[in-house]
């Protein structure tokens, strides 16, 4: 977690990294902190809360001038969100300064070993120990900044993505990289340079970035170059840059209040996006390169995990539904924090698909190196190109939803459920488990989701009024079955994260076995009762639910009359196959958490102790 910036050119830097950490705040924003170097001085801001509460004190308190600066928002880690412990952080001599995303495991002896020689500390946290622990070295072997950087590095255990910059030599920053993504955005005739968590907060100046790799550093020259190197050995490395497609709209609200409600109006464009050059309804065929290229390994499979974490999870466990029933694979879904720790079983015939929207989740991109180290096929489905994640894994296939700033996931949610269905009917096909008859009216249904999407999200006033009636609510229950089981999972943590109400998801017949003391006149039950999705039996259960006198929030395919003379609210979906109704049916659950967090005043795009990408394990 945590986003961090850095500039250095002829511009003045301070607007390029307080706009570059207003687009980093996805990341953590429980602190914020910038300096400036104005050619003499080093100008210090830092401060609990977010970039807005930086921005004040940066007026009030240092000179926002200077041509080279750093900047960082914070998701904590090691010490409490306060003023001391945000970042930057300057070494003991007063000439280094660091920002860090990541975690030092070993800080606490490197810690002990520091103040054994003198140095003493004002944080807690494990950066303060980083930028120390160079000026150590870089006094002890009387080296550049580069250098003591590497010998620096290499003696740290854990994750980080690092800026750091040296008063003695303000020509330059160096930056390193284990496990947290770091872009460099170059400018024309290496006239400037950018430095960021990813590429968005330098996208209006270039688009030439290049991505440092693990166990990569790169010494960044104004005016000049930027060296790229092996933190292990040293070597030289010549830097792909890459072109990059990103592009200021995407990253903008768009006239929305929020990013999460643009977010879910997005759907229709982002799965369409996902469908581009995939889903040939001229041929009448599904093509996807990574699955094409590796065929034998899908159809010579045992079986396939699928490994994620939170909403990501969720979209897994649908497409074990899909999978399973399409292609008749087996499918094992599996938390990636528990997988990597529990020595699975894992066999040179496994295919593993780690999905994630960042690509850069740590326990998700552990599962993946486990699961290599075995022998598995592992493949990607991530949204952010060039992530960790799509370039640790063997193959994969982009989500295209674009940029998805809302902490909590919708679009890709979506656009993950797209890939994985479009992946399943693809295999189906090639295995012969689906005759051409169905497979071709499974393509012509998919088709028309982004339209359906686009025609449910009519709804949203609708929804704003069932919002409105339980928004002080303090427990909610979601209910579904088959495919939609997931959905109601999905639903729930949707709810919970934003609007801070406590809610749990089940599979509707799961509810007898406990939950059902539970409900009451104040508990409303969010089910989904989709016509071809066990109907009779779900509607058995939302009878269970009115009986003792439970609130009920059904989702219902339109022209359903019997759930509608039972609950108190319905919302009505497009029809559609089963299998691809949880791309209708989490539109109205994704709506009805946006507007229930809005009217309880929370913060809706950036929840309370959460971040976008988490990569801390
Ligand atoms: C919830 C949410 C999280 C993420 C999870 C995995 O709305 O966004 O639960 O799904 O942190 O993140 P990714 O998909 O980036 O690996």
């Amino acid at each position: 977690m945590c986003g961090i910036t850095g500039y250095i050119g002829f511009r003045e830097a301070y607007p390029v990294i307080i706009k570059g950490l207003q687009r980093l705040e996805y990341r953590g924003y429980d602190s914020a902190g910038v300096m400036l170097y104005d050619g003499k001085n080093i100008n210090l801001a830092k401060t609990k809360g977010k970039v807005s509460d930086l921005q004040e004190k940066v007026k009030q308190e240092i000179s926002n001038q200077g041509q080279i600066g750093l900047g960082h928002t914070r998701w904590a880690t090691h010490g409490i969100p306060n003023d001391i412990n945000s970042h930057p952080h300057v070494s003991q001599s007063g000439d280094l300064v660091i920002v860090h995303n990541g975690i030092i495991e070993n800080y606490d002896s490197i810690k002990q070993e520091l103040i054994s020689r003198g140095y003493s500390f004002k944080s807690d946290t494990d950066t303060e120990v980083l930028i120390n622990l160079i000026q150590e070295v870089k006094e002890k072997y009387q080296v550049k900044l580069g250098k003591a950087v590497q010998l620096a590095l290499k003696q740290v255990i854990g994750a980080y993505a690092i800026a750091v910059f040296d008063k003695t030599k303000p020509d330059e920053i160096v930056v390193g990289r284990l496990g947290s993504p770091i872009a460099i955005g170059v400018g024309e005739d290496y006239k400037e340079f950018f430095v960021a968590s990813d590429a968005s907060p330098f996208i209006e100046y270039t688009k030439d970035a290049i991505y440092l790799e693990d166990e990569e550093m790169a010494i960044i020259k104004k005016g000049r170059e930027v060296k790229v190197r092996k933190i292990k050995d040293d070597s030289e490395i010549d830097p792909d840059i890459l072109e990059l497609e990103l592009n200021l709209e995407q990253i903008e609200k768009g006239g929305y209040e929020h990013f999460m409600l643009k977010e879910i109006h997005e759907q229709p464009r982002a799965i369409t996006d996902t469908f581009r050059g995939r889903l040939l309804m001229d041929q009448a065929i599904i093509k996807m390169a990574g699955v094409e290229d590796n065929m034998k390994k899908f159809l010579n499979a045992d079986r396939i995990i699928i490994v994620a974490c939170g909403t990501s999870w969720h979209a897994g466990l649908v497409a074990e539904y899909i999978f399973e029933e399409f292609a008749r694979i087996p499918v094992e879904v599996e938390y990636a924090s528990e997988f990597r720790y529990r020595n699975p079983v894992i066999t040179e015939k496994d295919v593993l698909i780690a999905i994630s929207q960042s690509g850069e989740t740590a326990d998700t991109l552990a599962a993946i190196k486990l699961a290599k180290e075995k022998g598995a096929f592992v493949f990607g489905v991530c949204n952010v190109v060039g992530s960790s994640i799509a370039r640790e894994t063997h193959a994969g296939a982009y989500t295209h939803a674009g940029p998805e700033i809302g902490v909590a996931s919708t679009k890709a949610f979506t656009t993950q459920i797209t890939v994985l269905s479009l992946m399943a009917l693809r295999l189906a096909r090639a295995k012969g488990t689906m005759s051409s008859s169905v497979y071709r009216l499974h393509l012509q249904e998919m088709e028309m989701i982004p339209q359906k999407i686009e025609k449910l999200l009519a709804i949203d006033e609708q929804v704003k009024g069932i919002a409105k009636k339980y928004l002080l609510s303090t427990n909610c229950l979601y209910l579904g079955r088959g495919y939609n089981f997931p959905v109601a999972l999905e639903g729930a943590l949707k709810l919970k994260e934003i609007s801070y109400i406590h809610a749990e998801g089940y599979p509707a017949a799961e509810m007898k076995h406990g939950p059902i003391a539970l409900i009451d006149d104040r508990m409303p039950v969010v089910v989904i009762a989709t016509n071809k999705g066990h109907y009779e039996k779900v509607v058995s259960n939302i009878q269970e639910i009115k009986s003792r006198n439970g609130k009920i929030i059904a989702v219902v395919t339109e022209g359903d009359t019997t759930v509608k003379d039972i609950a108190d609210h319905t919302i009505e979906i497009p029809e559609t196959e089963e299998a691809f109704s949880p791309l209708l049916t989490t539109i109205p659950l994704q709506l009805l958490s946006y507007h229930i967090a809005v009217m309880r005043d929370c913060n809706v795009d950036q929840p309370r102790n959460l971040a976008k990408s988490v990569t801390v394990e």
